[in-house]
């Protein structure tokens, strides 16, 4: 991979010298690899092979190595998503509590339509994931950073309501 054509850096100004002070806590560079690509999702929404190749090149590391990291982790978007990024766990213990019908909701309300798909309106992307580590509060859900438990289908619109 390589960096080429009107690629606009990620650590410049504020954002470098919050990398920068990010750096001094760990031992090596490499260790700041997780922070660091948090600073490009924060930034641009998702992170681009051209913004891996950056960190790679700010971290001392081969793009490949990173892309390894990026595609490792179901947190980090390797593609454009809605400005509100929901996750809810249909593993088996929230699947046999209904997560399989608040999916459905989900899809149907936000008008994303189909998983990992983003609503035309922009405002949202719709992912399953396994375990949140709440199984006995079907179904957790992530949007954005917030946690919320509980969640059945008659919950969904309410909910969505508050992300605009
Ligand atoms: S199975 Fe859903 S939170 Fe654990």
């Amino acid at each position: 991979m390589q960096v080429t054509g009107e690629y606009e850096p990620v650590f410049t100004g504020d954002r470098r010298a919050r990398l920068d002070a990010i750096l001094t806590r760990y031992p090596t560079k490499r260790a700041a690899l997780l922070p660091a690509l948090w600073m490009v999702q924060e930034a641009r929404g998702w992170i681009p092979d051209t913004a891996m190749v950056e960190v790679a090149q700010a971290l001392d590391l081969t793009a490949a190595y990173v892309k390894g990291v990026v595609t490792f982790y179901t947190m980090y978007h390797q593609h454009p998503v809605g400005r509100h990024f929901i996750q809810v766990c249909t593993t088996t213990p929230c699947n046999l509590c209904g997560a399989e019908d608040v999916v459905r909701a989900f899809l149907e309300h936000s008008g994303c339509g189909e998983l990992g798909a983003t609503s035309p309106d922009g405002r949202f992307t719709i992912v399953e994931v396994e375990c949140l580590g709440a199984c006995g509060f079907a179904t957790p859900v992530l949007i954005d950073d917030d946690f919320i438990d509980g969640v059945t289908v008659d919950k969904v619109r309410e909910l969505l309501a508050r992300y605009p």
